[in-house]
């Protein structure tokens, strides 16, 4: 492909619109939209009302005046339809970790007598330290299973109470098969939880139409909902009633404000909620939300997968014999919306991109990651963002010492 080509594409991009919506600054293209959304200029502008007239005036009042008290079902509600799910169960609250080990929890109430959960070898680290640290309270009643994705549905048996697992693998990209796998673990009476952190907001995802139990998903990156924004979860409404979560906390008392001694869970998704929710976090989040709402799932799922194979195919025929070896499926039906590429000197190449204004991350030890978030990339960008790193590849650009000094984040 020339970059003709890709400009002609950018020409016919039905989502070309949404890129005046973000705040992205000039001499950049910015590959991580997976790892850290940039800001939509709505949320700017949502965080400027939100801090200035409802906190600075309202003041307490906007718990009620302001519907901050809703913010939670509210965003959650919005989220529902990019997941496939009903407004009622989903819910914005806490952190990914928090919402894992909850849910996790939560599994374990509706699977009584069941003593293992399942997950992947090398998931992202957090669900499984969520999981351990579930195994670790709770002792002899629990113990973890972590097996290769390849064995993983033969692994499910009757003694498995939830099946964990990333729906898009943080480094490969490799996506599950939500509805095969959920229809397999329900076989053997078993329920999965759904990570959706690199799903949300890129590609099309029907909880309902999997008939999926349990999901979590963060609001930071595809939602582009900001650093820290909070995280959501998913209970399908046939499991509301009856799942328990493990940390009572009085957002989610069937009365709040009833001030009652003793807890008494709320019978809807609002027992998942624990305490005050962040309103700023949720102002930005819902601005991420709304912006992503006004685009068609299918096409930003089918945009970014078209990023990502130009990505590949321009880096492979530009930089042969450089020491890349493409670690993300080449099948875009199998992936998610970022490629990794692995290479001995990966956390120097990814340095020396930045360096050129072309921001990717790396992930240890030695993959070097690249998202392809659909609402702000231009076909021509990436296609720059492809010849600058085969010319850094070719060149060694990246063998210098600056590129290889660590910092705290990667
Ligand atoms: C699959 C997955 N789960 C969870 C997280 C992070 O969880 P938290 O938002 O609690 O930091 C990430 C972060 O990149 C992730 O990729």
């Amino acid at each position: 492909m020339t970059r003709e080509d890709a400009q002609a594409l950018d020409l016919a991009d039905p989502l070309a619109r949404f890129r005046d919506a973000f705040d992205l600054p000039s001499g950049v293209i910015y590959l991580d939209g997976n790892s850290l959304g940039p800001p939509p200029l709505a949320a700017h502008e949502r965080l400027e009302a939100v801090s200035r007239r409802q906190w600075g005036e309202g003041l307490v009042r906007s718990w009620n005046t302001a519907a901050w008290i809703e913010a939670p079902l509210r965003v959650g509600g919005k989220i529902a339809r990019l997941i496939g799910a009903e407004p009622y169960e989903v819910a914005v609250a806490d952190s990914t970790s928090v919402n894992l080990f909850k849910l996790a929890a939560g599994a374990l109430t509706l699977r009584p007598g069941r003593t293992t959960v399942l997950s992947e070898v090398g998931s992202f680290p957090t669900d499984l330290y969520a999981l351990q640290g579930l195994v670790a309270l709770l002792g002899e009643r629990l113990r973890l299973k972590t097996v290769a994705a390849e064995d993983l549905v033969a692994a499910i048996d009757d003694d498995t109470a939830v099946v964990m697992l990333t729906h898009i693998h943080y480094k490969s990209a490799r996506r599950w098969d939500l509805q095969k796998v959920t229809a397999a673990a329900h076989a053997k009476g078993a329920l999965v939880l759904w990570d959706l952190c690199h799903s949300a907001g890129a590609v099309a995802v029907d909880l309902n139409g999997a008939n999926a139990d349990l999901a979590v998903g963060c609001g930071y990156k595809y939602l582009n909902g900001g650093p820290g924004a909070p995280a959501f979860l998913f209970v399908a409404g046939r499991h509301q009633a009856a799942i328990r979560s493990p940390l009572w906390g009085w957002m989610g008392h069937a009365e709040p404000f009833a001030f009652e001694d003793d807890y008494r869970p709320a019978a809807d998704i609002r027992a998942q909620i624990t305490g005050t929710p962040p309103i700023l976090g949720l102002a930005a989040l819902e601005a991420g939300v709304d912006l992503q709402l006004e685009a068609d799932p299918a096409l930003v799922e089918a945009k970014g997968l078209a990023l990502a194979d130009l990505f590949i195919a321009q880096v492979e025929a530009r930089a042969p014999n450089c020491g890349l070896a493409l670690a993300s499926p080449r099948d875009p039906s199998q992936r998610g919306l970022h490629v990794s590429f692995a290479h001995p000197e990966g956390y120097a190449v990814v340095q020396a991109m930045i360096a050129h204004g072309i921001i990717g991350d790396f992930r240890a030890p030695d993959i070097a990651r690249f998202g392809f978030s659909p609402l702000f990339l231009s076909y021509a960008q990436v296609w720059d963002a492809a010849q600058a790193m085969a010319d850094i590849l070719i060149s060694r650009a990246w063998d210098r010492p600056e590129f290889r000094a660590r910092a705290a984040v990667t």
